[in-house]
């Protein structure tokens, strides 16, 4: 028993001198557009989480969905001393002046969730993009309207062989909106439907928006001729359920019913889809664009070859790290519940 003992506390201590071995000391500033995002919640989550895997320093603020004070933020870190910058901008436009004050100390930055033009990432060496491809997002999500309007005939309520839909956009500008907007459109058109745009706004990701337009559209337009609801992430979904539910939909009686799908599948869609509410979402990846950040940052901090092999994420074209998003429908949801 004792012996046990020994052994174990030797095999503690040689592991964790391998530990210090391996860790980096490298201090990662992070700026996020704004801490009050649930998905970008997520993926904050989980660069913590990595980095405490790393052993280095992570240090996060939130940008208040103000540009001018994330540029702020950024200067900060750079007179502090860190090794590496992770932004997340509040405005993708506006990456040029974050790449140039980085590229002006040479220090690496790894641009998250908000994809910067092209002539800036174009623009210096120490530039990497982590995110996911929003076309995929939204040809999965159409998809899955889809395969519902094939499964259920009746769902076209008026029969007239078209889907009438409300669209809820996130925030103008971000490419996730833009394009999962469109493709969730075509996936629907490919599948063989035609569709029918009753509304069509943005709720800029956020839930209270999206009840409000949701009632808005309802009042204009009618609860019973809404056949299929598209929301640009999942908290414009489900306030776009709470505005249904108002109505009495989407609380299990099956003639009043409207398919609502999402992007992210957050805690709370999974949890509306377990109760029904929502028929379904699409994967937005938050710990993997968390973790392969920080690794990235890490390498580079480092002053290591950022390669496939160091960080464990393939790379597009040198500087292009993109997580895959994966459909989520009652089939499989239950399998990304935490
Ligand atoms: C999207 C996500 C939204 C929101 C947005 C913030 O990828 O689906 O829920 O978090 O990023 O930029
Ligand atoms: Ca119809």
């Amino acid at each position: 028993m004792k012996k046990h003992v020994v052994l174990l506390a030797a095999a503690v201590l040689a592991l964790s001198a391998l530990a210090a071995f391996a860790a980096t000391d490298a201090l990662v500033g992070a700026c996020i557009y704004k801490f009050d995002d649930t998905f970008m919640t997520g993926v904050r989550n989980a660069m913590k989480t990595q980095m405490d895997k790393e052993g280095g320093e992570l240090e996060i603020v939130d940008s208040q969905n103000r540009q001018p004070t994330q540029n702020d933020q950024v200067d900060a870190y750079i007179s502090k001393g860190a090794n590496a910058l992770i932004v997340n901008p509040v405005d993708r436009t506006a990456a040029q002046p974050l790449m140039e004050k980085a590229k002006a100390e040479g220090l690496p930055i790894v641009f998250v969730n908000r994809e910067p033009y092209e002539e800036v990432m174009k623009a210096y060496d120490k530039i990497w993009y982590v995110g996911a491809k929003a076309e995929e997002s939204g040809t999965q999500s159409g998809q899955i309207i889809v395969d519902y309007f094939k499964k259920n005939p009746k769902a076209d309520k008026n029969g007239d062989g078209k889907i009438q839909y409300i669209m809820i956009r996130g925030e103008q500008g971000h490419q996730d909106a833009t394009l999962r907007t469109e493709y969730s459109l075509k996936a629907i058109k490919d599948g063989g439907f035609e569709v029918v745009e009753l509304g069509n706004d943005t709720a800029n990701w956020d839930k209270v928006q999206a009840t409000d337009k949701m009632k808005g559209f309802i009042s204009a337009v009618g609860v019973d001729n809404i056949e299929a609801v598209l929301a640009n992430n999942d908290d414009m979904a489900l306030g776009a359920i709470e505005a249904l539910k108002a109505e009495g939909y989407n609380m299990g009686d099956p003639a009043k019913y409207v398919p609502v799908v999402g992007v992210d599948a957050t805690a709370p869609a999974l949890e509306a889809m377990s109760k029904g509410e929502l028929l379904g979402t699409v994967l937005n990846d938050a710990d993997n664009q968390g973790f392969a950040a920080v690794k990235v940052a890490v390498v580079a901090a480092d002053d290591k070859p950022v390669t496939e092999e160091s960080i464990g994420y393939k790379i597009t074209d040198g500087k292009y790290i993109w997580i895959p998003y994966r459909p989520v429908t009652v089939e499989n949801y239950k399998e990304f519940m935490k």
